[in-house]
């Protein structure tokens, strides 16, 4: 008999989960507290207690092509960026199409995990469940933690002198739904992420002024990148990559900050963030520069301190009568069933090995799923973590000891500061991290070994964007349509736009990318040139 894994949610992470238990032979549990499949995605009129909330507007700002399931592309009538009640829908679909749903108990909270007693030889938790009231308590012989981390609001309001004496309304962007009663309100919009900026753009056109107060600003994006391709397309690609890696991180700083200001300049809209070269993660907005054009949006930076009405801003200037504050500051991270001492087992901080695995436990039979920040998506992602824990679960993969797990999570903090900030440093390089969690399992895409057997494509490979199908090309878990789907990946990406038929459908010519590594060298010149 397979091991017994226990599922915390059934969200993505938590679908995935269950899927590579499955692939393992182990005996998967999964436990949702809600009435359905989705998690963040299943979309409610009023925010539920423990259960990530999202507004009536949210669009996804990955593509359709990068955030599948790698075995199990998006029909290719589906837009590129979806509206939520689309995506919930291929969730949906996509859990009963693969069997999952046998596999969940429906309305079971799960309130507490514990070690066994016998946890040093076993390695097994007790996990107790509630449902319609009554406490169960079960043995198993791993977990899968995929509870979601945009659940527990981070609200900051103790930073904010004065906001005990506000007399308007505010609230975090967690209980924001829709605009409509707004209208007609004066409203402060606290933040700059990407829901900050959705929320104050859709506001922008029912409410009589709204204003966006940003301590460090943000580059703002596109979703619509180069000859009008889904962002993503364009710069998740290995190549890329590459360049990133070998340039001197003087040039490639310029040429980052060159692309990010080629929209629109980000000084002159208030917006230039304080760092310009972190990499923090972008907002992907394609209205708010435009919103700022047409006035009816501006940018202000910090709050120095609230009065009755109105807010005092670190320069000096006011914004006076205001109905209502929106705290769009974000999320903590909070595992209220488990001792916190087993994630955050270092100055309360999230310690995870590779953002996964817990490094002080005496057996490796816990492991967090779709916690790890990139500028990619969380599905592939979560599928490839998940993948690996089976694997550690079933001891098909070993992990390193404690001391070497620490020593490995010190050294990534280290560079993680240096690229992403202080605030940042669950953030890692997309690319990197999935090659990083593929080759523990051996999935890891050969590309030299590709352009020798097959160079068609492994040009898309290479040079294309890096879709979740490169990740089940080869190796175990190796899914049998994964070349087609990455030979027609740009087929399903035009074809829900091209409702017209004019002309043949363009797709990127890889020629091009390969002029422009020869052209390297000479861009690199040039680059010295301009800053001599
Ligand atoms: C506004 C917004 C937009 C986003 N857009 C994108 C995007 O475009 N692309 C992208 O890749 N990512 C996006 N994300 C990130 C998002 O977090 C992931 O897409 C993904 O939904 C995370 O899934 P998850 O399964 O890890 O967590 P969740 O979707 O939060 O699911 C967790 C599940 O666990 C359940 N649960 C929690 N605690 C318990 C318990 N104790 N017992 C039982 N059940 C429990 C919850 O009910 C929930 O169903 C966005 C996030 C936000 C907030
Ligand atoms: C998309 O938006 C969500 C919510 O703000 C954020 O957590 C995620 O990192 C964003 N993704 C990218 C690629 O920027
Ligand atoms: C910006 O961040 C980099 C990397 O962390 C750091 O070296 C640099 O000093 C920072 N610049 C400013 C102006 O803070
Ligand atoms: C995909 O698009 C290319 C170029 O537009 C075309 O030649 C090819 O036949 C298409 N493939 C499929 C499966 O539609």
């Amino acid at each position: 008999m397979g091991k017994r894994v226990a599922i915390i949610g059934a969200g993505v992470s938590g679908l995935a989960a269950i899927r590579c238990c499955l692939e393992e032979g182990l005996e998967p549990t999964c436990f949702e507290r809600s009435t359905d499949v989705g998690g963040l995605w299943k979309f409610s009129d009023q925010a539920e207690d423990g259960r990530a909330s999202i507004y009536q507007s949210v669009f996804t700002n990955s593509s359709k092509e990068m955030m599948c399931f790698p075995d199990y592309p998006y029909p290719d009538d589906y837009p590129n960026f979806m509206h939520h009640s689309k995506l919930q829908e291929y969730i949906k679909t996509f859990a009963q199409k693969k069997n999952l749903l046998r596999y969940i108990q429906f309305e079971t909270l799960v309130s507490s995990i514990k070690k066994c007693p016998s946890f040093s030889v076993t390695g097994q938790w007790v996990v107790v469940t509630e449902k319609d009231g009554e406490q169960t308590s079960i043995v198993f012989d791993a977990v899968m933690i995929c509870s979601g981390h945009h659940v527990y609001p981070n609200m900051p309001t103790d930073s904010f002198p004065g906001l005990d004496q506000f007399q308007g309304k505010y609230l975090h962007s967690r209980d924001y739904k829709g605009p409509e009663v707004f209208k007609g309100k004066r409203v402060l919009v606290i933040g700059m992420g990407n829901s900050a900026s959705d929320i104050a753009v859709e506001l922008s056109r029912q409410a009589t002024q709204v204003i966006i107060s940003t301590r460090s600003g943000s580059w703002v994006m596109s979703r619509v990148w180069d000859d009008g391709y889904p962002w993503d397309m364009v710069y998740v690609t290995r190549f890329a990559t590459f360049l990133r890696n070998v340039l001197p991180s003087f040039v490639s700083d310029w040429l980052y900050v060159k692309k990010m200001n080629t929209w629109f300049k980000h000084e002159n809209y208030g917006l230039m963030p304080l760092n310009g070269s972190l990499r923090k993660e972008p907002v992907f907005n394609d209205e708010l520069p435009s919103r700022i054009l047409c006035g009816t949006l501006s940018i202000k930076p910090s709050v120095k301190k609230f009065t009755e009405t109105s807010a005092v801003f670190e320069d000096g200037t006011m914004f006076e009568a205001i109905d209502c504050i929106i705290f769009a500051t974000g999320y903590g991270y909070a595992y209220p069933f488990l001792d916190d001492s087993i994630i955050k087992s270092r100055n309360n901080e999230v310690t995870l090995y590779k953002g996964i695995f817990p490094p002080q436990l005496e057996k490796s039979t816990m492991a967090v799923i779709g916690l790890v920040q990139s500028l990619g998506a969380a599905i592939p992602t979560a599928d490839l973590q998940a993948r690996w824990a089976a694997k550690v679960f079933t001891n098909t993969c070993t992990l390193p000891t404690t001391n070497n797990m620490m020593n490995d999570i010190d050294e990534k903090m280290g560079k993680k500061l240096k690229w992403f900030g202080q605030s940042h440093t669950l953030q890692t390089d997309y690319i990197t991290y999935m090659d990083e969690l593929s080759s523990f399992i051996g999935a890891k895409p050969n590309i030299p070994w590709l352009f020798l057997t097959d160079p068609k494509l492994a040009l898309e490979v290479y040079f294309g964007p890096c879709s979740p199908y490169q990740f089940r090309l080869m190796g175990p878990g190796k899914w049998d349509g994964a070349r087609n789907a990455i030979l027609t990946q740009w087929n399903r990406t035009v074809k829900p736009t091209k409702t017209r038929a004019v002309g043949k459908a363009q797709e990127p010519h890889h020629f091009c990318n390969l002029l422009k590594m020869l052209s390297l060298p000479v861009l690199f010149l040039a680059a010295l040139l301009t800053l001599y």
